[in-house]
């Protein structure tokens, strides 16, 4: 018993160690692109919460597995049976329980950050998306104008109301994190703040047809003066208020 109260610690140690290197490499591989909205913040957080536990998983599973191949392997000469055992209870209640609670947290978690991230904002400016066969045309309400361009206006919460003039489409903003599934004879929304002015590409992220990889649209984010500017209208923006 004094002996396993040793090996615990070890594998114990070990494992932290672990945990932390393969993050490490997890977090240095995954490269994503930069966080153009809150949103963007919002779910990163939540790939970070994932990827501690995938590393703390795998580093438990690995260690525990290679050192015990090592250190219990037979030696020279030994030619003894193995101890017989049989099912341990409490080891079984303990690795059914323990990552419930762990998929429960993470539900929930999930949950609260999905309801936060797409609830409705009272300043938020709508504007209208149409997919087709194979491009995009963007207006706001009441306004004829249309634009294959999305200008988008800097810090404001943006919701857009999008309608398919044929099959489904998806938008996504890889910056913003967030995707939505167009779909025809009804309308979807999608919200998200854009935090960092700049230039990003829109892609259809719904196969959608021959074309469907050529599906992309310019999106800009620009000072909220220049969205009002770009759309000839007043606009009931942060710093018009
Ligand atoms: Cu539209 Cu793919």
């Amino acid at each position: 018993m004094q002996n396993n109260t040793r090996h615990f610690s070890i594998i114990g140690v070990l494992v932290v160690i672990f945990t932390f290197v393969v993050y490490w490499v997890l977090d240095a591989v995954l490269q994503f692109p930069i966080q153009g909205s809150t949103q963007a913040v919002a779910i990163d957080s939540m790939i970070q919460g994932h990827l501690w536990i995938i590393a703390f998983l795998f580093s438990l599973v690995t260690v525990f597995m290679v050192y015990s191949l090592f250190l219990f392997r037979r030696r020279e000469g030994d030619d003894e049976e193995g101890q017989y055992f049989h099912g341990h209870t409490g080891l079984e209640i303990a690795w059914t329980v323990l990552p419930m609670i762990v998929v429960i947290a993470f539900g929930y978690w999930a949950t609260v950050m999905l309801a936060d991230i797409t609830k409705r904002q009272d300043n938020e400016i709508v504007i209208n998306a149409e997919g087709f066969q194979w491009g995009w045309n963007f207006s706001l309400p009441n306004s004829d104008q249309i634009s294959q361009e999305l200008i988008l206006p800097v810090d404001m919460p943006i919701r857009m109301d999008m309608t398919s003039k044929d099959v489904l489409h998806n938008f996504w903003v890889p910056e913003f994190r967030v995707k939505q599934d167009i779909v025809p004879g009804r309308t979807t929304h999608l919200r998200f703040t854009p935090t960092v002015e700049g230039d990003y590409t829109l892609i259809c992220s719904e196969l959608c047809g021959l074309n469907h990889t050529g599906m992309i649209a310019k999106v800009r984010v620009v000072p909220q003066a220049e969205f009002a500017t770009f759309w000839s209208q007043e606009v009931q923006t942060a710093s018009s208020k």
